[in-house]
Order: structure tokens, then sequence, then C-alpha cells
């Protein structure tokens, strides 16, 4: 069985797979079912209240014993409150996501909290490293959420060539070929947010789920380029909508105003039409919800038999 990861020692688990922190459904539910799976369940913050926050830790406690993270979001209006809740709460493990937590850094180290922040480039994850970061997750623009510009396959080797901290890579992976797929490129381990939606734990609406699963090959699209915070999405009709205004040259207020409140109406209420439904292009590839048990265990069982297979070939020179 695959083992001796520098992460699975770094955050003490038995897989080197993260559940990515997400905004709504990185809940206790999602989060405590990762960890007792042997994985790195992950609380998504996003920009809900603070006190939220708070319930979310409390709950996860009380259904696991295992290590799990908070993903905090630079950009949330509740980022001041957040930061001093997990120090009360002494949260072991971070991960932040739409930004830099360069200046927090110290502060963490200090205190002896694990940090790894998801970065989208080399001279972020440089910068970061420097500063104390224990890990850095490296993502690609294949997937779900906010994004950044460069594919996966194309900055996950770079930024492993360019740091000594392991790399997680996140962005495109769905199974037991993706995790091989990212050891290959130099990847310690992987994070996957799209996969895990279509869990039976994750408390997304089932209309949600049901849209990943029929979800092709080009089901998803980024928008607000403009605004600076490109997202990727299935595509519907707040999509065609979005991308309409932003072609006749909308403010970012304007913007702004119309993505307010969707990422729930979408996520959590089955609105498939009106609401955001953030996803990755891997949600072409899963076609059934599954327990996180079973989807662990059934990437794990894949990557070994890749693995077994890639021995056979022999390359000539
Ligand atoms: C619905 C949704 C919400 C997300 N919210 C956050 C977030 O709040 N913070 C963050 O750092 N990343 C967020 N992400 C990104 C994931 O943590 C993860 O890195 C990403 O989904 C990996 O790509 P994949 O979807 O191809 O697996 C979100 C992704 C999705 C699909």
């Amino acid at each position: 069985m695959l083992n001796n990861f520098a992460v699975c020692g770094l955050l003490n688990i038995d897989y080197p797979i993260i559940q990515g922190g997400m905004a709504w459904l990185g809940t206790a539910e999602l989060v405590s079912a990762v960890s007792n799976a042997g994985g790195l369940g992950v609380i998504g913050s996003g920009d809900a209240p603070t006190e939220w926050l708070g319930q979310q830790i409390r709950r996860t406690r009380e259904r696991t014993d295992k290590p799990f993270a908070v993903n905090i979001m630079m950009m949330s209006p509740f980022l001041a409150d957040n930061m001093k809740l997990v120090a009360d709460e002494k949260v072991g493990i971070l991960t932040f996501g739409g930004g830099n937590p360069g200046g927090y850094l110290a502060d963490l180290k200090e205190a002896g909290v694990k940090v790894m922040p998801v970065v989208s480039s080399i001279a972020l994850a440089r910068r970061l490293e420097r500063l104390g970061a224990d890990a850095v997750i490296a993502e690609g623009m294949e997937s779900g959420g906010h994004v950044g510009e460069t594919t996966t396959m194309a900055l996950v080797p770079q930024v492993a060539g360019n740091v000594k901290v392991p790399v997680i890579a996140a962005g495109g992976i769905a199974d037991g070929r993706g995790l091989v797929a990212a050891l290959a490129l130099g990847a310690q381990g992987v994070q996957m947010g799209t996969r895990f939606i279509c869990s039976e734990e994750c408390v997304a609406h089932p209309r949600f789920k049901e849209q990943i699963i029929q979800a092709h090959d080009r089901a998803t699209i980024v928008t607000g380029v403009s605004t600076g915070h490109p997202v990727r999405c299935l595509e519907n009709k707040l999509t065609y909508r979005f991308t309409e205004l932003e072609k006749a040259g909308a403010s970012k207020a304007e913007l702004e105003e119309l993505g307010k409140g969707k990422l729930s109406l979408g996520v959590m209420q089955g609105d498939i039409e009106q609401g955001s439904l953030m996803a990755g292009q891997i949600a072409g590839l899963i076609r059934e919800v599954k327990t996180v048990k079973a989807i662990i265990h059934d990437i794990m069982a894949e990557a070994q038999q890749v693995i077994d297979a890639l021995g056979n070939h022999r390359m000539k020179g």
C-alpha cells in the first residue's frame, strides 16, 4: 500500500488526501467524515460569521478526535475575528485561500500552528515558505471556486521545483490516476473539492450533487475575470447573465451585487439555475455519490493499481 508521504507525517494522517475547505460545504459532517477516514478534513469558513465557525469547530470535535483544519478566506469580512477564534480554540492546522496570509505567519509559527496556504504561483509559494509555511497547496485553474491562471499540470512541478516544503496538488483531481499524476509531478499529496461534494456526508443540496453527476467535460465556466476575482462554476442561467454583463462592461459593484448570496442559493438551497454552483472541470469524471470512506479507499486502491501497472513500462533511452 502507498505510504511514506511527508504530509502524512506532518499532519498526522493516514492518507495524503486533503478535503479542500469549501464555503458552506466544509461543515462538521464532511470534515469529520474525511478525518475519520484517514484524510484531513477542512472546515470552510468562507465569509460566514465567526459564530458559525465556532459552532463548526465544536461540532467537528464532537465527531472526531483525529486532526482537522480550518480554511480561512482572506477576503472574509470576519477575517480578524476568525483568526482570533482559531487561536482561542487552538486549531492546530490552518489553510488559507483567496489571498496572501503572509502577515499572520510569524504569530502562527510562534503558536505552533501548521500552516498550508493555497498558492497559484511560484512567487507566492516561495515567499510563504520563507515566512514559515509548513506546506503549500498548489491549486490549478481547473479547480472549483476561486481560481488562478495556471493549470495544475504546469503549476505543480514548477512550485515543487522551487520550494523545499511539501507541495499538495489541487485542481482537477478526483481519482487514483489523478493522485498518481500529482505524485509524478512532485506533489506529496492532493487536495480535492468537487469530488467530496458528491459524498453522502456533504451537506450540499442533492440537486447540486446531481448537476455534478450529470456534468460533462466542458460543463464549467470561469466568470469574474473583470472583477479580479475569477471563479469557476457549472454553467447555468446565473453564469450566462454574469458573462453578458461582463461583456457589456458592467461595473464591479453591479457584478458583485449580482453575485451576492448566490453560492448558498445554489449549493445549499438547490436553485441550479439562479444560484452559483462552484465546481471544477473534473466534475465530468464524477459519476456517483459515495461515502467519504469509499471515496478515499477507492482512490488509494486505484492509485496503487496505476503505480503497479506503470511499473511494467520500461523507458528506452
Ligand atoms: C463549492 C466550493 C467552495 C470552495 N470554497 C473555498 C474556500 O472557501 N476557500 C478555499 O481556499 N478554497 C475553496 N474552494 C477550493 C477547494 O478548497 C479546492 O482547492 C478545489 O475545489 C480543488 O479543485 P477541485 O474542485 O478540482 O477538486 C472551493 C471549491 C468549491 C468547489
